[in-house]
């Protein structure tokens, strides 16, 4: 999603804004921009493409003002080009803008008719010559973003630079994220607490509906109403992140690399390691033996992470659960009683959609507790309860640690509510504790099987269409494993559940089409042999992912067979993710595709 960064400098900030933009790049864009002003007067360098483009263009045209604005676009409304590149700009000022205004058509109804001429496909540009307006009136430039604000619907963030006003920059949030950073003499914006992570690590994130002024002297908050209000500061762990890719030639084979260590963090977060017991880091508003059930809703890859806990809370706790992706469930007037509990699962804690089912919950009287990495986000805010992952900042669009410490939490806490209704005798409790500890070596140990996934891969960057298989908790982990693959390889994968085969999909089946088969030796791993048998009577190319075991007991000739390490094969998905990612990955650096930044996708998704 875009990016924002505005600084209120010392010398020639220009630089200083690339370099904040180059650490917003993970959130995906397609063409970036930079405003400041020369003498007073507002200058534009703006290009299509990556931020290597901008840093050319303003090698040959350079900039030297004290203050300015940049952004990194990843395009909604009209084409990732040049002219549709922020910040736009009227003659009185520059603004950059992550999200949505959903009014556009009807504000630029308005000033067109008012005679204001628009130059772009953009909503953004809207924005500019909303306030434009309110300047012509003669209001002042804080005055003029007061009076624009409210007549803006949807979610976004802004950052606005005004011609003339050396000493100045305004921000404004409604929905997407945006934080204030304090240098030494200098002020700043940004998306968040990385993009700033160079220049501070002090920061004041702005409330939904709050807008902020900033000069040298330091910045003062708004909310909603317009009335000023205290913001507090807070010290940023952002730069305590070392954002490079030490000896990986991409962020995600880094992330994927760091998932033991990850994961064991996060594991040991929850549980106890030497009682062997879940010990949840938070207190609960509730008590897991009064609820009738569980409600989860998420995106993409943390849709799945909730797809998985679906079986632990129902086979550890007996608890029902309805789980929908939020751009559905946030729509479709689910009936939720109150008192209930709703999970969200979010990496970013940004999603547009994963935010309004959780405020929708709460409307509904719902306690929300939010799975989430970043601690600072709008869903952990919002939440009743944060069960941190600490699987650090992701990068890679792609999520890898992310899902693999979302399980991790997801595990514990559905360990956690068996205790607590009753349903999971201390015994398994101990059992599954001690399958948990052991899964950071098991995941160390499957990274091992790196060699196999890149020889596997480059067959299959051959392929046009691969299908996953999987039974039980292999089931949501076979379509994570396609969304990885199309994703980053841009093949067409498709994830099925083994049993729903005949149902369709073995329609599809012949010598062209690889069929990844998750099975570790769990309950249902027959069922999974006879349709691995249905495959393989067809000519279809099977590879399978499991253990030794389940290799020995299927008698099928595999195109190659992933071998992992016995263990307990209910948390079998956190630690098969790392073949299923890395499948995907060298699939896609044997195509010499764009890895960590694959095309049309942005790593934190503020628009619905
Ligand atoms: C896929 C991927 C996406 C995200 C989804 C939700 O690799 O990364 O499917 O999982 O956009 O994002 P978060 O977790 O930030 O809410």
């Amino acid at each position: 999603m875009c990016g924002i960064v505005g600084v209120l400098g010392r010398e020639a900030v220009a630089g200083q804004i690339v370099e904040a933009l180059k650490r917003l790049e993970y959130r995906g864009y397609d063409s970036a921009g930079v405003a400041t002003l020369e003498e007073g007067c507002l200058t534009r360098r703006r290009a299509q493409g990556k931020l290597r483009n901008l840093e050319l263009r303003i090698k040959d045209e350079p900039l030297q003002g004290r203050v300015g604005i940049g952004h990194t676009r990843w395009a909604t409304h009209g084409k990732p080009t040049e002219n549709n590149a922020h910040p736009h700009a009227s003659d009185r000022l520059a603004v950059v803008h992550n999200g949505i205004i959903e009014n556009f058509r009807e504000l630029r109804e308005e000033l067109t008719a008012k005679g204001h001429r628009f130059d772009t496909e953009t909503d953004t540009e809207v924005v500019a010559h909303l306030v434009t307006e309110e300047l012509r009136q003669g209001k002042a430039p804080r005055e003029a973003v007061a009076a624009a604000l409210p007549r803006l619907r949807g979610a976004f963030a802004l950052a606005f630079l005004f011609e003339g006003e050396e000493d100045l920059l305004i921000g404004a949030r409604q929905g997407a994220p945006l934080a204030v950073g304090y240098g030494d003499g200098e002020m700043y914006l940004g998306s968040d607490a990385l993009a700033l992570a160079p220049f501070t690590d002090e920061i004041t994130y702005l409330e939904d509906g709050d807008w902020v002024i900033l000069t040298h002297a330091g910045a003062i908050f708004h909310d909603a109403t317009g009335l000023p209000v205290h913001r507090a500061r807070q010290r940023s762990m952002a730069s305590a992140f070392l954002i490079d890719k030490g000896n990986h030639r991409h962020f995600m084979s880094k992330e994927i690399h760091e998932q033991p260590e990850v994961v064991g963090r996060t594991l040991a977060h929850y549980l106890d390691m030497s009682e062997g017991a879940v010990r949840l880091p938070f207190d609960l508003p509730f008590d897991a033996k009064d609820l009738a059930s569980i409600t989860i809703s998420a995106c993409g890859t943390a849709y799945y992470a909730g797809l998985v806990a679906k079986y632990w809370f129902e086979r550890y706790a007996r608890l029902p659960v309805e789980i929908d992706v939020a751009s559905e469930f946030r729509y479709r007037e689910a009936p939720l009683k109150k008192g209930g509990l709703m999970i969200v699962i979010s990496q970013s804690g940004e999603t547009a959609d994963t935010l309004a089912s959780l405020r929708y919950a709460k409307e509904n009287g719902l306690v929300v507790l939010s799975v989430v990495n970043v601690a600072t986000s709008t869903i952990a805010r919002e939440s009743h309860v944060v069960a941190p992952t600490l699987a650090g900042p992701e990068i890679g669009v792609a999520s890898t640690k992310a899902f693999t410490c979302q399980l991790s939490v997801l595990a514990c806490l559905a360990l956690a509510f068996g205790r607590a209704t009753g349903a999971l005798s201390a015994e398994r409790e101990a059992q599954l504790v001690s399958s948990l500890i052991a899964v950071p070596g098991l995941m160390a140990e499957a990274l091992k099987r790196e060699p196999l996934t890149e020889q596997l891969a480059n067959q299959l960057s051959r392929a046009r269409d691969v299908l996953y298989l999987g039974r039980g908790t292999s089931f949501p982990l076979a379509l994570e494993g396609a969304l990885k693959l199309k994703e980053i390889s841009y093949i067409h994968a498709e994830g099925y559940a083994a049993g729903e085969l005949k149902h369709g999909p073995i329609a599809l089946i012949d010598e062209d089409m690889p069929v990844i088969v998750i099975a570790p030796f769990d309950p249902v791993f027959e069922k999974t042999v006879s349709n691995m048998q249905e495959v393989a009577a067809r000519g279809g190319r099977i590879i399978l992912i499991a253990d030794q075991r389940a290799e020995h007991e299927s008698s099928i000739d595999f195109q190659a067979v992933i071998a992992m390490a016995e263990m307990e094969p209910d948390f079998a998905p956190i630690v098969y993710a790392v073949p299923v990612q890395q499948i995907a990955y060298y699939t896609a650096v044997h195509m010499g595709k764009d890895v960590d930044q694959p095309r049309n996708l942005a790593k934190s998704v503020t628009v619905e």
